[in-house]
């Protein structure tokens, strides 16, 4: 294949570029950034420019902006269109890097900067290789090109631009490169995402930050409250106590249950990774269930009192607490925080005030394994790695997919190229040189395929 010549002749280009657009800190999440974001959009504009779209431009929205660009080859010819993210998480703690996440380095085979995989990595791979089928005239499919700068805060602009757009985004298949593999030598493609709801909740005991020991023990510790409503909110064998919570879960039949259990997965390699002597979760259900097929529910943050150095006896006032809800099919996240919202403030004793503040939330998705888009998905794995690809369930959450199906009526096929290990959201995330690489071929022959069994 042509096409695979020019980008195996051109990888040292494709990789430095890669790096420049990891040096810009877009993080989505904090405005200080703002500038950034702008400028990650305007680099992504000019190599669209330069791998030879008919158009791209940058889509204002009230947040940041989308990157929209399109390559229209015959109006016969089946459309691909790409979604990806240039937005990346916060990189705090900066302490915990090993060298600075806006300053990419290569070591072991691996970039490591923050957005490596996530999505800045896995995303700049299908620009690469539209310029590969650009450059070789071997383009057979029309491309269309959806690249965000809000996925990591919620993506609520993109909705409303899809929502507008649908006639412009129409498409034979969405193709996204946002999750991950089990492994190298094991490769997957997902086929089932995590919806989420996510809410803030604060706890305010007396008016004012007290003496300990003058009023403690005889007002309530809004810190003492909250963990111990945070604990009530899960049983001894790890279900949510929250009422309804289960009502609509998904319940996946013996035979899909073990289908899954077909996947390799090693739990003492699994303990080893994360130092934990021990695996937890919900009775009666495996690891790989927990995180592919099971609700959960996590507090991703908690504070409030005295945390600097020394001891102050202080009673706080307030304290408060960031809680994320991982939710299944069929489960709604709306009704799931209404839930919440109720539950919380049922459960909390008189001598505290509860506000629940939700933030952004989104559904689960589950993707179908009988396209002729998975299909080509499939025979394209098997082209560049040697194997066909394990179907998998992952327990992250890309809520713009399940919008994707409700307002485009188009399946999504996920085939990302990131592993457990690359550490995302995390210090040190990094992006293996090998996956960068193969993600670009596999993505060529997706192509090829796909344009075979749609005509
Ligand atoms: N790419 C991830 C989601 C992901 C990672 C899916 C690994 C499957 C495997 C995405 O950028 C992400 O981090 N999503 C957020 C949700 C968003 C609303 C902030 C998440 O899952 O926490
Ligand atoms: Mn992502
Ligand atoms: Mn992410």
């Amino acid at each position: 294949m042509e096409a695979i010549q020019h980008f195996e002749s051109n990888k040292e280009n494709y990789l430095s570029e890669l790096l420049e657009l990891l040096k810009i800190p877009s993080v989505s999440a904090d405005s200080k950034f703002a500038g950034d974001v702008r400028k990650a959009a305007e680099y992504i504009k000019e190599k669209f420019e330069a791998a030879g779209v008919d158009k791209v431009e940058l889509v204002e929205t009230p947040g940041h902006p989308i990157v929209y660009a399109e390559k229209i080859i015959d109006p016969s010819y089946p459309t691909v269109l790409v979604y990806g993210h240039y937005d990346v998480q916060p990189a705090d703690p900066y302490e915990l890097w090993d060298s600075p996440p806006f300053e990419p380095v290569i070591k072991n085979d691996r970039i490591y900067a923050r957005g490596a995989c996530d999505d800045k990595g896995q995303m700049y791979m299908h620009i690469k290789a539209f310029e590969s089928l650009m450059k070789t005239n071997s383009l057979t499919c029309n491309a269309k090109f959806m690249i965000e700068g809000e996925e990591e805060v919620g993506s609520s602009h993109l909705e409303t631009f899809v929502k507008e757009n649908r006639e412009m985004l129409a498409s034979d298949v969405i193709l996204i490169s946002d999750t991950s593999i089990i492994s190298n030598d094991t490769p997957s493609i997902c086929v089932g995402l995590r919806g989420l709801s996510y809410v803030e909740v604060e706890v305010t005991g007396p008016n004012r930050d007290l003496h300990s020991g003058v009023y403690g023990g005889a007002v309530a510790n809004p810190i003492n409250v909250l963990s111990k409503m945070i604990a009530s909110l899960q049983d001894e064998n790890g279900h949510i106590t929250i009422p309804g919570f289960y009502d609509k879960v998904e319940v996946l039949s013996d035979e899909q249950r073990a289908e899954m259990a077909k996947a390799p997965f090693d739990l003492e390699e699994f303990k080893n990774d994360l130092d934990i002597a021990a695996e937890q979760g919900e009775a009666g259900f495996s690891t790989m269930e927990r995180t592919g097929i099971r609700p959960t529910l996590d507090v991703n943050g908690i504070w409030g009192g005295y945390i600097g150095e020394g001891a102050k006896t202080v009673l706080p006032s307030k304290a408060h607490a960031k809680i994320s809800m991982r939710l299944v099919p069929h489960q709604d996240s709306d009704e799931i925080t209404e839930m919440f919202v109720n539950h919380f403030k049922s459960i909390a004793p008189k001598s505290v005030k509860v506000t629940v503040k939700p933030h952004h939330g989104g559904e689960a998705a589950v993707v179908s394994t009988e396209s002729a888009a998975y299909q080509a998905a499939s025979r394209a794995f098997e082209e560049a790695w040697g194997k066909t690809p394990i179907p998998t369930r992952d327990g992250g959450s890309i809520p713009i997919v399940a919008l994707f199906q409700k307002e485009l009526k188009v399946d999504p096929i996920l085939m990302g190229f990131g592993l457990d290990s690359d550490a995302i959201h995390s210090p040190n995330e990094s992006y293996g040189l090998f996956n960068y690489y193969k993600g670009i071929e596999t993505i060529l022959h997706f192509y090829r395929f796909f344009s075979e069994l749609e005509r």
